[in-house]
């Protein structure tokens, strides 16, 4: 998930942010005041950005990791496709199968995203692409025209999901899961791949990112799609206040003697 989002209303979700946290990029002046005041870091995240040539070859050639992307979870047995606001129950069904596995940061800490309102921002300005086993699924994209929406087969088991929000400057990815029995098969990569291929055809140029430190399998995936890193943004978290002076044991200064 993004970093920046966690901070904005329009994202899902409640933002419980701790007001002993601050989030700050490490190149933040800001962050030198902060450790000489005694603040730790008490969390690492990265964010990243996409930005591709605005048409031609340079273009082709900067989507080229994200159509091999697709190409090879294809040839694997996957059908990778958009998903819709009809889609929005089994979207929050997988993330919540994932959910324990997201790590934590104060930045980047994610939430089940309820399927009323997840299904209400897919069809307004956000959205979802999917990966399905194609072993007993025959169905197929349907007619174009029909909204731009692909048919899915309700049944169909969702292995992964990447949903992501459009902004003025960027298309931003709000949070990507792989079922745990689906992993590490390049999944994670190849919605995410489609999800810039669809969008980059609608026009858009910047694509943004981010997530835990600690979340190899998300960062090596953004790396292999063309994402370049920002500068890190480090959580600090406020010193400990002083303990309060003991207050001196004279008589009848404690509630059980009176
Ligand atoms: C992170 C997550 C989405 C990766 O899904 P996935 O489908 O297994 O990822 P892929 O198979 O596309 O792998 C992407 C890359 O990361 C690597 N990778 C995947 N999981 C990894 C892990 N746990 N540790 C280290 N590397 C990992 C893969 O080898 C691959 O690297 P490569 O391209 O250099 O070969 C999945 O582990 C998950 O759902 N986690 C919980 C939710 C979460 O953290 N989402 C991301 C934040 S929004």
């Amino acid at each position: 998930m993004s970093i920046v989002e966690r901070f904005d209303p329009d994202s899902l979700g409640p933002e419980p942010v701790d007001p002993e946290i601050r989030v700050l990029r490490e190149d933040d002046p800001e962050t030198e005041v902060l450790r000489a005041a005694g603040w730790s870091v008490v969390g690492e995240s990265w964010g990243a950005r996409l930005h591709l040539p605005p048409d031609g070859d340079a273009q082709d050639a900067a989507l080229g990791p994200c159509l091999q992307a697709v190409v090879e979870a294809a040839r694997a047995g996957w059908r990778i496709e958009q998903l819709g606001p009809q889609d929005a129950a089994r979207i929050a069904d997988l993330d919540a199968d994932c959910a324990d596995d997201y790590p934590w940061t104060p930045a980047t800490g994610h939430d089940v995203p309820d399927p009323e309102i997840l299904g209400r921002r897919l069809r307004d300005g956000w959205s979802a692409f999917g990966a399905f086993r194609r072993d007993g699924d025959p169905d197929v994209a349907d007619a174009p025209g029909d909204d731009d929406w692909y048919d899915s087969d309700p049944d169909a088991p969702l292995s992964a999901v990447t949903v992501v929000s459009e902004h003025p400057d960027r298309v931003e990815t709000e949070f990507t899961a792989t079922h745990p029995d689906a992993r590490h098969q390049g999944l994670a990569t190849a919605v995410k791949a489609e999800s810039i291929l669809s969008l980059a055809a609608q026009g858009h140029r910047v694509f943004g990112t981010g997530g835990a430190a600690v979340n190899e399998g998300s960062l090596r995936a953004n790396l292999r799609l063309g994402y370049v890193l920002e500068p890190r943004w480090l959580s600090w978290r406020a010193p400990a206040p002083p303990a309060p002076a003991t207050a001196r044991a004279g008589r009848g200064s404690s509630p059980t003697e009176r």
